[in-house]
C-alpha cells in the first residue's frame, strides 16, 4: 500500500451515500464553513497552484473568480472525483502526480502556491519548501494552513490508520506539523519573506484550531 492509496480512502469512505461536490462558495483554510479569512490571503494572482487539492473546492472558487488554477493531487480517486465535480467549471485542470514531482517537472512560475491542509502537511518541508521557491515569481505567495499542533508534537508526525483498513504494518503515514513560530523558521531559513503565521482558534472553545501561514517570495 502507497500513501496515495491511503488518500484515495478519503472522504469517499466517510460513508457518504451520493457523491456530492462540495460548496465552492468561498475560499475556505479552516474546514469550518463561514469561518477565518480567505481568497484574500493569496494577494492578486493571476496563477496559482493547488497542492493536494482532493475534492478541489478552493480551485474551483478561484478559478470561478477568473485566476488560472491547476490542482495537484497524487490520489488517482482525488484526482477522478475532483475533475468529475468540475467538469463544467472551464480552465480547471487537476493533474495526477506527487506535489515534489511535480515541481520538478513543470517550469512554470506561479503568483501563488497553496494548500489546505493537503500536500504541504504530508510532506517533508525539506524537500518541498525549496521546490515551492524555485516556482514561484518574484514576490510570489506561498500559504498553506493544517490543524493547530498539538503543543510538543512538533515534526513528523505518524498519523493514525484512518483509512488503512487493518494494513498499518504495511505502510506508516506522516504529517509534518510545527507551531506558528517554528513553521516562520522553517521558510525564514529557505528564503521565504514577510511571514506571517498564526493560529486561528477554532469557534468550540475546546477544539482544535487552524495553523495558517503566509509568506513570499523574494522580490
Ligand atoms: C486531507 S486532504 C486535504 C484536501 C483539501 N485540500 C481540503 O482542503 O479539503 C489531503 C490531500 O493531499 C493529497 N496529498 C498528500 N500528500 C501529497 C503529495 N505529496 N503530493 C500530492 N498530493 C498529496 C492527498 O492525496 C489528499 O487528497
Amino acid at each position: 500500500m502507497t500513501a496515495a492509496e491511503y488518500w484515495d480512502k478519503y472522504k469517499p469512505h466517510r460513508g457518504e451515500k451520493a457523491e456530492r461536490r462540495p460548496v465552492a462558495d468561498r475560499f475556505d483554510w479552516t474546514g469550518i464553513p463561514g469561518s477565518g479569512p480567505g481568497a484574500e490571503v493569496l494577494g492578486e494572482p493571476k496563477t496559482a497552484l493547488d497542492l493536494g487539492p482532493a475534492e478541489g473546492e478552493n480551485a474551483a472558487f478561484l478559478t470561478r473568480a477568473g485566476v488560472e488554477v491547476i490542482g495537484v493531487d497524487f490520489s488517482p480517486a482525488q484526482v477522478r472525483r475532483a475533475r468529475e465535480f468540475w467538469s463544467d467549471v472551464p480552465g480547471l485542470e487537476f493533474v495526477h502526480a506527487e506535489a515534489c514531482a511535480f515541481l520538478d517537472g513543470d517550469l512554470r512560475w506561479w503568483d501563488a502556491i497553496y494548500s489546505t491542509w493537503g500536500a504541504v502537511w504530508f510532506t517533508d518541508p525539506d524537500a518541498l519548501v525549496p521546490r515551492v521557491l524555485r516556482r514561484l515569481s518574484p514576490g510570489g505567495v506561498f500559504a498553506f494552513s493544517h490543524r493547530e499542533p498539538i503543543a510538543g508534537q512538533f515534526g513528523a508526525q505518524q498519523m493514525g490508520g484512518k483509512w488503512l483498513e487493518g494494513r498499518e504494518k504495511e505502510l506508516t503515514v506522516y504529517r509534518w506539523q510545527y507551531s506558528a513560530e517554528q513553521w516562520a523558521g522553517v521558510l525564514k531559513l529557505h528564503g521565504f519573506v514577510d511571514i506571517r503565521s498564526e493560529v486561528l482558534p477554532h469557534p468550540d472553545a475546546g477544539s482544535l484550531g487552524t495553523l495558517l501561514v503566509r509568506a513570499c517570495a523574494p522580490r
